[in-house]
């Protein structure tokens, strides 16, 4: 018999990507090809709860039938007009984002970690523009654990040697301060006066998921606003209603908007998983320090990502999204906490809204999450660990009350089988 007949299609691909592809992944072995709402297949036609959504990009489901209407009217018409050019789309997208979100400007560019590179690049040029830092002297304070990407500059400010090893020399004008601690950020910013910016995750997601003291933010926003400082917020991962509001740093539609960046990074949800799209937004003091030839991206602000991720947001509010996550996290944390009491291998439970985790009783070099993750997998529902001994849960907020019920009974069975 021919050995290929004996291996079953996901193997084949499995094994085709690991010929052919860079090996800068370790996916779970499953390979997807179809997805709709909570759900996706394999190719055996085997269906999962989608518990990673992407990585938090499919907060509006898999094949929302409203953004993928509007992918395909704005792909017969026009893709990609460079910035060369103006386009239709991109001036209401624009407005669109600025009136929601509450700032007088924003910059569309495509992947995330090129949101945070632009954030990065206009925090300095306001360092010296505005603030009048010194020719080159100027530095963004970055916390510890953080993940803001993988560009050569961003991971500059990682301290994760993974991200790190090997891909020197690094990028100047980097500090660290301990994440959830003000006092630390507190007493950089009394002992170096050239300090230009915080960039900060309201939660640290793929540190696994890390919630900070309730009052973190608005010491923090207080700090940047006594001490000249910006407060930049990455809500690439907890923005679009993940953490049940649509942003976890302030309220969009609260008069005083208590909290507010003064640099908003957005990215993943905002085009609901159909696309790269990401978006930087502050106020004309900081945002035209940037003037034409000094930064862009060719598909930056192209039609099709205006048009589709225009619409993925208007999803998100028309469908309530930020509350269903609200309501269904508490659900979900609480059955998370009850299967706690039922077995060890559950040390703590964290998050908020649908952004949560399970940290596994176990050291962080340990397969024991992977194990458990494969478990998940066999009966039915899809995570992935994160750090180790993490495993997050983020499934499209379109679910409803009952799939969580039926996420809940996967997770608990798969757990006491390990056990
Ligand atoms: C908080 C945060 N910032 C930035 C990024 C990078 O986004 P991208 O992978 O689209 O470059 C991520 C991705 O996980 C993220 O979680």
């Amino acid at each position: 018999m021919n050995i290929s007949t004996k291996i079953s299609k996901s193997e084949e691909l499995i094994e085709k990507e690991e010929r052919y592809g860079a090996h800068n992944y370790h996916p779970l072995p499953v390979v997807l090809k179809k997805g709709k709402g909570v759900f996706v297949w394999d190719v055996e036609e085997m269906r999962y709860y989608d518990f990673l959504s992407a990585y938090s990009a499919v907060n509006q489901g898999h094949g929302h039938p409203r953004i993928i209407k509007a992918l395909k009217d704005q792909a017969e018409e026009l893709t990609l007009s460079s910035r060369a050019f103006y386009n239709d789309k991109l001036g209401d997208f624009e407005e669109f984002v600025c009136n929601l979100f509450g700032y007088d400007k924003s910059l569309i560019m495509n992947s995330g970690v090129e949101a945070v590179e632009t954030a990065m690049k206009l925090c300095r040029k306001w360092a010296y523009q505005i603030k009048g830092i010194s020719p080159d002297q100027a530095k963004i304070v970055f916390a510890e654990g953080n993940f803001h990407g993988r560009t050569i500059s961003v991971i500059s400010a990682s301290n994760d040697e993974s991200a790190r090893k090997d891909f020197g020399p690094f990028v100047g004008g980097i500090t660290h301060v301990p994440y959830n601690d003000a006092d630390a950020f507190e007493a950089l910013l009394k002992t170096d006066k050239n300090i230009a910016g915080f960039i900060v995750e309201p939660i640290q997601g793929e540190a696994g998921v890390v919630v900070p003291d309730a009052d973190y933010l608005a010491r923090i926003k207080a700090l940047c606003q006594a001490y000249n400082v910006l407060f930049i917020a990455d809500e690439i991962q907890t923005g679009i209603a993940r953490t049940g509001s649509m942003l976890a740093s302030y309220e969009v539609d609260s008069e005083e908007k208590s909290n507010q960046p003064d640099i908003l990074i957005l990215g993943k949800a905002i085009s609901g998983g159909v696309l790269p799209v990401s978006a930087v937004l502050a106020n004309d003091e900081i945002m035209l320090t940037i003037k034409p030839g000094e930064h862009g991206s060719t598909y930056g602000g192209n039609p099709l990502a205006c048009a589709v991720a225009r619409e993925a947001i208007q999803v998100v509010i028309d469908e309530n999204l930020a509350e269903n996550a609200q309501k269904l996290g508490k659900i979900f944390r609480a059955g998370l906490e009850k299967i706690a009491t039922k077995t060890d291998l559950i040390q703590s439970v964290r998050g908020k809204g649908l952004l949560n985790a399970i940290v596994i009783n176990c050291p962080e070099e340990s397969d024991m999450a992977w194990d458990i993750c494969m478990k998940f997998k066999e009966n039915g529902l899809l995570a992935k660990p994160t750090h180790g001994n993490k495993i997050r849960f983020a499934p499209p907020l379109v679910i409803t009350e009952a799939q969580i019920i039926e996420s809940l009974d996967i997770i608990e069975r798969s757990l006491l089988s390990v056990a």
